[in-house]
């Protein structure tokens, strides 16, 4: 079976996407440098979860050590790179700007360069849904312009994207970019709203509401997403011959054996419909503090996932109450709360 490099195997995703992988025989070494933007313990417990299984192996570094994250590549010989680990967050990229520009640009070259010097079958890279920015025309779709990122952390997946492009261009390096919509589940981020949300409910603080409730969002269900980079492995965009062979919707590059795939569940979810499913999951009301809207955020998101569909025949479908129910009961047992 093949050998798989995935960066951010700590993360939540990359946690999620190594275990399916590993569940269809892949071997998978896991690079990921443990960063404490949230509980490190957390990372920990999903690597160790991880390394009990057969076929994983882990490189405990930063994707900014060039020399390391080299050697690894030269000693487990990847055939295809899924490149997750960043630095994520909207909101934390106004405190600390400087980070992003460190895991995501920097870091995003040096697996570029090892992906190139590896001549892998494909590299898929995460992109995310904040590269739409200040689009208002919904649902998103991949060739749509995407001009006006909102804050650095968008702006870096931006560059991501073009830097991608390039490699892909140059070195004739098969390339796909995510863009993935609000993805939750069960081992979550600590930072994101679904976790912060129930474990409020439970200790009985207020949760705070942002643009006071006139918030929609594409929830994604983990599962569903792994799903979907998995199956879009077996895609690697080919370089058409010209222009004309581009279906229409299609995001394949005219140049480059590259595309852009949203991966969403492909419908928008009102924000207070999402508080009353974690509500109802709990069985508890949640306390609610109605904040205005933060700097940098946009007040909806909604995929169009024809794209994906039309390359693996496959769309994300979890209802948001089912995956929340599931994510409660993760979280209690967890926690033991
Ligand atoms: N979760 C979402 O809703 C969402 C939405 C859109 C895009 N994304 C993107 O998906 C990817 C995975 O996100 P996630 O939710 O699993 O985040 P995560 O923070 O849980 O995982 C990222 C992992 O990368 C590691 N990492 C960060 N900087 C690093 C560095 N410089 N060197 C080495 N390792 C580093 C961290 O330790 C972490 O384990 C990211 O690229 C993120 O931008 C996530």
């Amino acid at each position: 079976m093949k050998r798989v490099l995935v960066t951010g195997t700590a993360g939540f995703i990359g946690f999620h996407l190594a275990k399916l992988l590993l569940s269809e025989g892949f071997q998978v070494h896991g690079y990921d440098g443990m960063t404490d933007y949230y509980d490190v313990t957390l990372k920990q417990r999903r690597h160790q979860m991880l390394l009990q299984t057969p076929g994983f192996t882990a490189t405990e570094d930063l994707l900014e050590n060039h020399d390391r994250l080299m050697q690894v590549a030269d000693e487990f010989q990847p055939e295809i790179i899924v490149h997750l680990a960043a630095q994520a967050g909207v909101r934390y990229s106004l405190e600390n700007p400087r980070s992003y520009i460190d895991s995501n640009v920097v870091g995003t070259f040096n697996v570029m360069e090892v992906a190139r010097q590896h001549k892998v079958d494909h590299l898929l890279m995460a992109s995310t849904s904040s590269v739409y920015g200040a689009n208002e025309e919904m649902p998103f779709t991949e060739v749509e312009k995407a001009d006006t990122q909102l804050t650095i952390y968008a702006a870096t997946k931006k560059a991501n994207e073009a830097m991608g492009h390039s490699y892909a261009h140059l070195w004739d390096l098969p390339t796909t970019m995510f863009r993935f919509f609000t993805v939750y589940g069960t081992w979550g981020r600590p930072d994101l709203a679904l976790y912060k949300f129930v474990d409020a409910i439970l200790d009985g603080r207020p949760i705070d509401i942002y643009n006071h409730g006139d918030m929609y969002r594409d929830f994604t269900n983990v599962d569903d997403l792994v799903r979907g980079i998995r199956l879009l492995v077996d895609v690697p965009p080919v370089r058409p011959a010209s222009a004309d062979e581009i279906e229409d919707g299609d995001s394949l590059s005219p140049v480059a054996p590259y595309r852009v795939v949203n991966i969403g569940n492909g419908d928008k979810v009102r924000l207070m419909d999402f508080v009353e499913a974690i509500e109802a999951a709990v069985g508890k009301e949640a306390i609610r503090n109605y904040m205005p809207m933060q700097m940098g955020d946009v007040p909806a998101t909604w995929a169009n996932t024809d794209l994906l569909q039309r390359l693996t025949g496959y769309r994300p479908q979890t209802d948001f109450k089912d995956g929340i129910a599931e994510f409660v009961d993760w979280f209690r047992d967890y926690h033991g709360k």
